[in-house]
């Protein structure tokens, strides 16, 4: 029977500078809520926050995040890179090579969904919400947020009508029990690598960000603003920004906006 908590990814943390900084809750509101308080507050680089359970799990775009307990991994982790907001947007890239790595340390082969969705047989399995505050004197971070909500146990029956045919957890796609505390671990050790390595391996990183990324090479649809238009993914830049070719043959950069990438997550 597992017991997701403290003890458990504490004693997978041997070895790991931020052992020491991981705290566990049963149950909070968005531990990328608490994590923003506890940065505001002062607390240091690496301090990471996981919950079993959360009743106000936050998503992009303002959308919410299931979490209910006994399924999930929902962890945030508090960074302070010293860098303009520009310098550093290849960061949800980094976390979603993090992801991948620690799941594949497990078993599991996962792609990317341009950019923050973790994907295993085109269904979403994780989330990413990275939120950034500026010094406004500086101009610089004072923190980066990354929140990471991973669904482990959910059988197809658990999600919502609306999100089963596109929902996935990695209990799916697995012949064994999965293992929270050590898939938790595994993600914090490869937090802390990512951040060793955010300005001093961009390029490397970005590499390992387009050999997962599912997206390129496929036909999306880019939701910005009101407008929709049709197109084909070519590749990733530099900033981790989405090249697209339009059906007139003509290429822009997607920076934000929402893409749907044609036959997954119900779009055909
Ligand atoms: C998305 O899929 O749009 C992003 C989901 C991010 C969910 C995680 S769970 C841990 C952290 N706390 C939150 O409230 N959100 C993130």
């Amino acid at each position: 029977m597992e017991t997701f908590g403290y003890d458990g990814i504490r004693g997978a943390l041997e070895g790991c500078g931020w052992a020491d900084r991981v705290r566990f809750f049963q149950t909070v509101d968005s531990t990328n809520n608490l994590a923003k308080e506890l940065a505001r507050d002062g607390a240091p680089e690496g301090t990471v926050l996981v919950a079993d359970c959360q009743t106000g799990g936050r998503g992009s775009r303002g959308r919410s995040f299931l979490s209910p307990g006994g399924m999930g991994i929902y962890l945030s982790v508090i960074l302070r890179p010293d860098c303009f907001p520009e310098d550093c947007m290849h960061l949800t890239c980094g976390a979603a090579v993090a992801v991948c790595r620690a799941l594949e340390r497990y078993g599991f082969h996962p792609g990317i969904k341009w950019t923050n969705d973790i994907v295993i047989e085109r269904r979403k399995v994780c989330g990413i919400l990275t939120e950034i505050a500026v010094n406004p004197e500086t101009g610089r971070l004072s923190h980066a947020v990354v929140g990471i909500g991973i669904n482990c146990r959910q059988r197809g029956e658990d999600f919502p009508p609306t999100l089963r045919s596109f929902a996935g957890s990695l209990q799916m796609f697995s012949g064994a029990q999965v293992d929270r505390n050590g898939i938790a671990a595994a993600l914090i050790r490869e937090l802390e690598r990512l951040r060793a390595s955010l300005h001093t391996r961009k390029g490397e990183l970005l590499e390992a960000y387009r050999a997962r990324c599912v997206t390129i090479g496929q036909e999306v649809s880019v939701v910005r603003g009101d407008r929709v238009f049709h197109a084909r993914a070519l590749a990733v830049d530099d900033d981790g920004g989405l090249l697209v070719e339009r059906e007139d043959g003509s290429r822009e950069t997607v920076a934000s906006g929402e893409v749907s990438v044609r036959g997954m997550y119900g779009y055909s």
